[in-house]
């Protein structure tokens, strides 16, 4: 009865005055739960202080390291949303998303459980380490050279990491698989392309993610790359910690920059999915124009990170916040 006289209320309202109502409801509900740039502004102010302190020092010490953590959001986000998963040691007991294929050559990990002591030690028990994962990624960019971005809070840890629920592409993925699986995440093909260019101009792959196309040339390898490859590669497989690894953009493997995309256009880039993403014609124009504009690059680099940030994360009293970004709080 109660509710029927509410909905006869607003039903009386004149017309404007109820959708002015309608929308304050639904602005209510979109912000109740979002992500905040304030929100540690009373438990932990300075949480992106601190987070960015210790990456410039972590930065300083191993000029590597910021790739890593670039990478790590990305196989974050991707499966389960942002919500640290891919942080879970597996134990004799549980496996998690760490022992799936593509997770074996995730590097940072050490650098995530540094940060997270830093922050504990500051406000023990408030930031989540799903925020402290989005912070470092967001302060690696910027480190490397790109555009910083702003990075709303309020992510929570996830409580489950399966390696099954692992569906990252692998490296010789068909490119038209590659754009569907970026479009169920909700990424156009260009911001496919800015992704895979940004990501892919900093930091190193082993042997083992391209060692087939340097022994079977598949055309669409530069020869003199290809040569050289195969010389630091070797042509037989190797075992993960005696593989070689090479920088990805060797001409400024230290930079996000859109060089990348320059290496795409003349078949000098070691990734098979990359490669593709040259020819192909959902993605040849936009390789095209970002090869040609390192302003237009680093802009929409700096909106694809924002955005892959946000992808799925938890939020409210959903999951937790973890003491420990390897282990579940129980
Ligand atoms: C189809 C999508 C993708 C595939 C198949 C892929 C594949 C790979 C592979 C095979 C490696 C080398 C791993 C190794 O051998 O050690 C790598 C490295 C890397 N990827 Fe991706 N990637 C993809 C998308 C992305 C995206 C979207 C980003 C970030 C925005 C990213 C960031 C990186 C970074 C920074 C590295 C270097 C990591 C390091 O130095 O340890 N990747 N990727």
């Amino acid at each position: 009865m109660g509710h029927l006289h509410r909905f006869r209320l607003v039903d009386d309202l004149p017309g404007l005055l109820r959708l002015l109502l309608l929308l304050v409801l639904a602005m209510a509900a979109a912000t109740s739960n979002a992500l905040d740039a304030g929100y540690y502004a009373a438990t932990c102010p300075d949480a992106e202080a601190i987070v960015s302190n210790a990456m410039s020092r972590l930065h300083y010490n191993d000029p590597t390291l910021a790739p890593a953590l670039i990478r790590l959001l990305f196989h974050d986000c991707f499966v389960r949303g942002c919500d640290a998963s891919v942080l879970i040691s597996p134990t004799p007991r549980y496996s998690s998303e760490r022992a799936a294929i593509p997770n074996h050559t995730l590097r940072g990990f050490p650098a995530v459980d540094a940060v997270k002591r830093a922050l504990e030690a500051a406000c023990p028990g408030a930031v989540s380490c799903a925020d402290a994962l989005a912070l470092m990624a967001r302060d690696a960019v910027s480190l490397l050279g790109g555009a910083r971005y702003g990075v709303a809070l309020g992510r929570r840890d996830g409580t489950q990491s399966n390696p099954w629920e692992v569906d990252l592409p692998a490296p010789f993925a068909r490119l038209d698989d590659v754009l569907a699986y970026f479009a169920a995440r909700g990424f156009s093909a260009e911001e496919a392309v800015v992704l895979l260019g940004g990501g892919h101009t900093v930091g190193g792959a082993h042997c083992g993610s391209f060692r087939y196309r340097l022994t079977q040339p598949d055309g669409t390898m530069d020869e003199q790359v290809r040569c050289e490859m195969l010389d630091a590669c070797g042509a037989a497989d190797l075992p993960l910690d005696t593989d070689p690894a090479t920088f990805l953009d060797p001409d400024t493997p230290f930079a996000v920059d859109n060089n990348y995309y320059a290496q795409l256009m003349v078949n000098r880039t070691l990734l098979q999915v990359d490669q593709e993403a040259a020819t192909h014609h959902a993605t040849a124009h936009h390789v095209a124009y970002y090869a040609a504009s390192n302003d237009a690059f680093l802009q929409r680099f700096a909106e694809a990170m924002e955005k892959l940030s946000n992808v799925g994360v938890l939020e409210g009293d959903a999951g937790e916040v973890r003491k420990v970004c390897s282990r579940y709080n129980t």
